[in-house]
């Protein structure tokens, strides 16, 4: 089974994560990266703003190359109570059909139940079946603990796929 870490982060924290996990699933990652406006990568603020008039950040969704991945783990920090823009650039650059998809978030303390239910529903309306949600609180949380709690969950998605056979 091919597997996969997607992220999107802005300070590092969501990227410790995303390294545990694929840590655990001896995987590798990419990175959601920002395309740059007039010379400089857009604010998350700027970001969250503008996504509520609809508008989302370009990405460089071209090197990616996630169609042939049949599993891809997902995540992203929260912004205002929803997953950040930049996750939601790259939902719309990737044919989500037949494809697992286990998702992620790191928050500094609230908004993630709402945000990933969201979340879900939208990669479930194209297609993906969402197979594992899960929050991580990343208040006061270094690089290594993060990373630590990422392989664990990894630890546990492994787990239910060998239930499942
Ligand atoms: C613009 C912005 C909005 C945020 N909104 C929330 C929020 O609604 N709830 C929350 O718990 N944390 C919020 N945070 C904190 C981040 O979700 C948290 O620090 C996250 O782990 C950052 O991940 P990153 O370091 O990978 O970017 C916000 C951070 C930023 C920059």
């Amino acid at each position: 089974m091919k597997t996969i870490v997607v992220y999107y982060s802005h300070g590092g924290k969501t990227k410790a994560v995303a390294q545990g996990v694929a840590l655990e699933f001896q995987c590798g990652t990419e990175e959601i990266r920002l395309k740059k406006v007039q010379g400089k990568k857009p604010g998350a603020v700027d970001m969250m703003q503008k996504r509520k008039k609809g508008q989302l950040p370009a990405i460089y969704h071209e090197s990616l190359n996630l169609n042939k991945q049949q599993t891809i783990i997902l995540g992203g920090p929260i912004w205002g109570g929803t997953v950040a823009a930049p996750i939601y650039s790259l939902i719309n650059h990737i044919d989500w059909k037949n494809k697992t998809v286990a998702v992620f978030v790191t928050a500094a303390l609230f908004g993630t139940s709402k945000a990933l239910a969201k979340l879900k529903k939208e990669l479930e309306s194209r297609g993906a079946t969402v197979n594992d949600q899960k929050a991580f609180f990343s208040l006061l949380r270094n690089p290594k603990t993060l990373k630590t709690a990422g392989a664990h969950w990894a630890k546990d998605l492994k787990k239910q796929a060998t239930d499942k056979h």
